[in-house]
């Protein structure tokens, strides 16, 4: 038989009244006077916890009184409804079995603490409010983002993580090799690093991005996206870059700039449409804890159509603005976090920043006629900043090698990629969703490594 839980109890407490009811949970506070007191248990079903009234008919009253903070118990009790009080039901305890009593050094206690802090006790914090809201976000978003692509006929795929292909450039990948590091490396005659020995026989890395081979499968299935972890090795310590983070990755045959906009616009409305849905406590705690006014901002977008402006126009706002920039804004450059916070906040909104200059772009992006600017576009949020980052794909075979060499990148390793431009190939498009980075528009919070349950960032691999 299906286990009972708090969140049962909220959905349909009037069934329940006057009924025995047991539960197992954690300990959040205990209040009590002498012949009575008050725990309040969360089983982590539900984001409220459910009140458990105690006294001292309770064989055990005396003990009971002293349980500390998250120890974990059985209750079994009757449901009484209470309608006129804070809550509108209570278990009156008939017998509570202790199944551990939480040591007194408990690190959190019943007080404010700071995020700060919380990272130190990852292992503890989804025991918070808090983490225990914003993880339950994330578990709801990350359905919801499968439920949007399913419901779209997209086919999902599942990109591999060790790849030899560059997408993102490959300084930013971490390498991967079985050689014995205590050993000197063998070299080739060039002095460069001689891979032919280890496992794969060549310098494999740890993939920034499934993209590449997104689009082979997008050349099949029509609409593919993927959705896993993503590494890489950059070493910013920021609020918005982790070294591992999750990616959503659509790719769609067919599809041009325009058309793509409508895909993210779309799909991010989804998504938070889903979340206030479903997790209307998470996000009321949020909107008066995190970020006031989160609601409404988030209802906002609901009912807004997204800017779409090129980014030599963006520069142009930029430049007009009365004050001072830390990074002067340029044509020919990529946009700083002041200027991302300045765009979004002269629009009020999401704003697509689209055609960028092709020298700060990647490869693969489709050359605009002007021949200086790619069919690139992001997507900028207040806070988060680019959560967005897509483009249309350079279909043309030899347009596609020249702007590989005029970068650097070897063609040879990626002949499979470039095969795609041989047989069939189509006018295509695709973007990156920064999961975490949608989980800090979702949620409020301003780092990111309060969105990731173990951040993993410069320096920083505790857990
Ligand atoms: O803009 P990026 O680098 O684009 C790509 O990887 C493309 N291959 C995507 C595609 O077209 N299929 O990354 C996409 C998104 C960014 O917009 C950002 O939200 C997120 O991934 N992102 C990061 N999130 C956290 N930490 C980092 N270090 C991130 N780098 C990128
Ligand atoms: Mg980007």
């Amino acid at each position: 038989m299906k286990k009972l839980t708090i969140k049962d109890l909220y959905k349909d407490y009037k069934s329940f009244e006057n009924k025995q009811v047991s539960l197992e949970g954690w300990i959040r506070t205990v209040r009590d006077s002498k012949t009575f007191g008050f725990i309040e248990l969360n089983d982590g079903s539900y984001f409220k916890n459910i009140q458990i009234v105690i006294s001292d008919k309770l064989d055990n009253f005396k003990d009971l009184v002293k349980l500390t903070i998250s120890s974990s118990i059985k209750v079994t009790g009757t449901l009484v409804i209470t309608e006129n009080s804070k809550q509108p039901f209570e278990i009156q305890a008939t017998n509570i079995e202790v199944f551990n009593l939480s040591d007194s050094d408990y690190p959190l206690q019943k007080k404010r603490h700071t995020f700060e802090y919380l990272r130190t006790v990852a292992h503890l914090r989804p025991r918070t409010n808090t983490f225990n809201a914003i993880f339950r976000i994330r578990s709801v978003a990350a359905f919801a983002i499968h439920e949007y692509f399913q419901n779209n006929g997209y086919v999902y795929v599942h990109t591999p993580i060790i790849t030899c292909a560059d997408c993102e450039g490959s300084a930013e990948m971490f390498k991967l090799t079985t050689m014995d590091l205590e050993k000197p490396l063998p070299k080739n005659e060039d002095g460069t690093t001689d891979f032919s020995n280890d496992l794969f026989g060549k310098e494999a890395y740890i993939t920034g991005s499934g993209q590449l081979h997104g689009e082979t499968f997008a050349a099949s299935f029509g609409k593919i996206y993927t959705f896993g972890p993503t590494l890489r090795s950059e070493n910013s310590n920021t609020k918005t870059h982790a070294n591992e983070f999750w990616m959503i990755e659509p790719e769609i045959s067919f599809c041009d700039l325009e058309q793509l906009m409508d895909i993210e616009e779309d799909c991010l409305k989804y998504i938070v449409e889903k979340v206030l849905e479903r997790c209307p406590e998470e996000i009321n705690f949020c909107d008066q804890f995190i970020e006031k006014g989160l609601k409404e901002k988030l209802n906002k977008l609901l009912n807004s159509s997204f800017v779409r402006i090129d980014h030599k126009d963006v520069i142009d706002i930029l430049k007009k603005a009365d004050r001072k920039w830390e990074f002067e804004p340029d044509y020919g450059e990529d946009l700083a976090k002041e200027h991302e916070k300045y765009i979004t906040e002269y629009f009020n909104g999401p704003v697509f920043v689209k055609n960028w200059p092709k020298d700060i772009k990647s490869y693969y992006m489709k050359l605009n006629s002007d021949g200086k600017t790619v069919a690139a576009v992001d997507l900028e949020v207040p806070g988060a900043g680019e959560i967005m980052g897509g483009s249309q794909r350079e279909e043309d075979y030899d347009t596609l090698v020249k702007l590989m060499e005029a970068k650097g990148i070897k063609t040879e390793p990626l002949w499979w990629y470039l095969d795609l431009r041989r047989y069939g190939s189509n006018v295509h498009s695709g973007f990156g969703l920064g999961f975490e980075r949608l989980l800090m528009y979702l949620t409020g919070m301003e780092n990111i490594r309060d969105v990731i349950p173990y951040p993993r960032t410069p320096k920083n691999c505790e857990f």
